[in-house]
């Protein structure tokens, strides 16, 4: 038994684990989200009980009644975040509270029993401790963290379910774009969006998830990268991209980003990279963004950087927008200084190499 929280974890370790030899191997070229470690942590909740049998346990599918409301109701909700090794040997975890605090507003939001913050922050470790050998240790890897939680109650009525299942998985990561920090270009979606007001969009549940999925393949059929979504009333505002929020870099060396309106997933490497902007003397604007504010600054040298920022993809600058009114560039196409140098101090506070004067990153 370990202490996770404010309950115990029953730690059951795998009896086969795969091996030193096979695991390096696994890790020498992971991809993003194809490889993973020997263990998960589950805990379930009943109503009328809480929180209960808390355990880390060999990673295993898990049985599912055909009747599973998630099957049918999609009731589930998810978060992401990195384990990194540092150069000390110890790993750092960054701002595993946020995500914890983010996981319990989509529960709320979807109607789901909360998982107490500390449990979260609590499972996040045990899983970390018990796979540490699986972290990468290049320069850009990491282990992608992904605690999710859905309604494992066998039942097809239409009503928030009484039973859920949380669990979480790891995966060590290289970067999560192919090419690397190669910009990457950007379809704007004129036909589909992907949050509405009063709808999900701030909340971290699959659905929206599957909803941006028919717009990313449209983007691929135009030679994109990534889809940018725009606001569900208008259709004249920047929201976000299907998991990435989006910064945007004025000549004078001012910043903007679309505001939480409650259609966009408050990100926390959002928010942590306007605190870091601002540290570095930038006035940063939280606001509406329009299309042709991004399309005619582009187009005039008025803006020249804009990035995309997430968990999975750090700071990954845009080079190209396309759109069914046609395309154009920020700046030459390629990495501006902002975006490179923002990437720089998000980064080594991640891995611990800078000083983390806000205390985000914890070790273990
Ligand atoms: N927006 C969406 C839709 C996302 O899926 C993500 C990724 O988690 C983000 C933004 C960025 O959030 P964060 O920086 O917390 O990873
Ligand atoms: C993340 O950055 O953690 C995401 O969730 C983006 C994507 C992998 C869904």
């Amino acid at each position: 038994m370990s202490g996770g929280g404010t309950i115990d974890f029953e730690i059951r370790p795998s009896s086969q684990p795969v091996s030193a030899t096979e695991r390096e191997a696994l890790l020498a070229n992971p991809g993003f989200g194809r490889v993973f470690t020997d263990h998960m942590v589950t805990i379930r909740y009943a109503e009328g009980k809480g929180w209960y049998d808390a355990r880390v346990e060999a990673r295993a599918p898990i049985p599912m009644d055909p009747a599973t409301a998630v099957l049918h109701y999609a009731q589930e909700i998810f978060e992401g975040l990195k384990a990194y090794h540092r150069a000390d040997g110890s790993v750092g975890l960054f701002r595993p509270d946020a995500n914890a605090r983010r996981f319990a507003q989509s529960a709320q939001r979807m109607a789901m029993a909360p998982l107490p913050e500390d449990l979260f922050v609590g499972s996040v470790r045990e899983l970390v401790n018990i796979d540490r050998a699986w972290i990468p240790t290049s320069t850009e890897g990491s282990l992608y963290l992904r605690p999710f939680q859905y309604a494992s109650e066998v039942f097809l009525g239409v009503r928030p379910a009484r039973e859920y299942l949380y669990c979480v998985i790891a995966s060590p990561v290289g970067p999560y774009f192919a090419g690397g920090l190669k910009p990457v270009s950007i379809w704007i979606s004129d036909e589909y969006t992907r949050a509405a007001p009063g709808g999900t969009g701030a909340a971290k549940c699959g659905g929206n998830y599957a909803a941006s999925l028919l717009a990313q393949s449209q983007a691929a059929d135009n030679g994109c990268d990534q889809v940018i979504f725009l606001d569900a009333a208008e259709r004249k505002y920047v929201d976000e991209l299907g998991g990435m929020n989006v910064f945007f870099v004025r000549a004078d060396g001012s910043m903007f980003t679309p505001e939480l309106n409650g259609s966009i997933l408050p990100g926390i490497t959002r928010d942590s990279v306007m605190t870091l902007a601002r540290e570095q003397g930038r006035h940063v604007e939280e606001r509406p963004v329009s299309i042709d504010e991004w399309r005619d600054g582009a187009r005039s040298g008025e803006i020249v950087e804009t990035f995309a920022c997430g968990t999975a993809a750090v700071l990954t600058p845009i080079g190209t927008v396309r759109g069914v009114e046609g395309e154009f560039k920020l700046g030459d196409g390629g990495t501006g200084p902002v975006t490179a140098a923002l990437r720089e101090t998000l980064v080594g506070i991640q891995f611990g190499r800078v000083p983390d004067p806000h205390n985000w990153t914890t070790t273990l």
